[in-house]
């Protein structure tokens, strides 16, 4: 396996006559933490934005190796229509399927997940909801299967479950497992971002300014040790903060003997 899980050449971002990133290069390893740090205005939030499919970049290349198979972010996100589209009725309707709908979730199950510089829960949710939210593509969501509740249903909902349970515990919110997430303090709701993420079972984390406008909140020290001990996901880190938690890369759901208080 490539140790070199994201690679980033010249990428350009322009939105007119603004060059907000103009022949970005990098490269992020395996098991490794890149950060970006630059002042306001540089361009960070806009090189996460292009490689998670948030914006669409103007020009170069990104590939994601994750999951054991070759990503290019920019075709998957969908080119520019190109005259073979109109013969081709499937390359037109995929074509069209990007423009109308996006592609970050494509990127997303690729292997790489992101937090926002400006939060962004849903709000009206518990706090559980929003990681059993995250979870989707890894559930079997069959709508007979769940109409029956089947066997399988019921064991995919479970582990769906476990998995939450174990986030919560690592960014220690499960005590909060049942609150609505527009009601947590700043700094839980950066944690349950995290959480988030990390549900989607990313390869790699792009963390948008985890640490910014922190001063109030401290992260807990033993929640830190604890993600410590375990194998980090590849992370992309930018901003001005300390140093954030290292969020694992999940093994397997584990039960959590939390689960009875939620
Ligand atoms: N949607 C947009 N439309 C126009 N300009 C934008 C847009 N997004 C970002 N920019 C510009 O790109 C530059 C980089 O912004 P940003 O990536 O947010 O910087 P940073 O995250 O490093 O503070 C800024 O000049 C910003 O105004
Ligand atoms: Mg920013």
């Amino acid at each position: 396996m490539s140790e070199v899980v994201l690679s980033v050449d010249k990428l350009m971002m322009h939105f007119g006559g603004i060059k907000a990133l103009s022949d970005v290069s990098l490269k992020v390893k395996r098991n490794s933490i890149f950060a970006l740090i630059g002042p306001n205005g540089a361009g960070k939030t806009t090189v996460f934005n292009c490689l998670t499919g948030f914006y669409k970049a103007s020009g170069g290349h990104i590939e994601l190796n994750t999951r054991g198979v070759k990503t290019d972010v920019i075709k998957m996100l969908g080119e520019p229509f190109k005259a073979v589209d109109f013969v081709s009725p499937k390359s037109f309707i995929n074509r069209l399927r990007y423009k109308m709908f996006g592609g970050t979730h494509l990127i997303n199950r690729a292997g790489l997940a992101r937090t926002f510089q400006n939060i962004r829960l849903f709000r009206e949710m518990s706090v559980l909801e929003n990681l059993l939210v995250a979870q989707h593509m890894w559930v079997n969501r069959g709508m007979l299967a769940g109409i029956l509740n089947t066997k399988g249903y019921r064991k995919a909902e479970s582990d769906a479950l476990d998995h939450a349970f174990y986030w919560l515990e690592v960014v220690d919110l499960v005590d909060c497992a049942n609150r609505l997430a527009g009601e947590l303090s700043y700094g839980q709701q950066r944690r349950l971002e995290i959480a988030r993420a990390m549900c989607t079972r990313p390869q790699i984390i792009c963390l948008d300014e985890p640490s910014g406008n922190r001063s109030a909140e401290r992260d807990d020290p033993a929640a830190a040790r604890r993600a410590r001990s375990d194998r980090g996901a590849d992370r992309t880190r930018h901003g001005h903060g300390n140093e954030y938690f290292r969020p694992h890369r999940c093994t397997g759901p584990r039960r959590c003997h939390c689960r009875g208080r939620a």
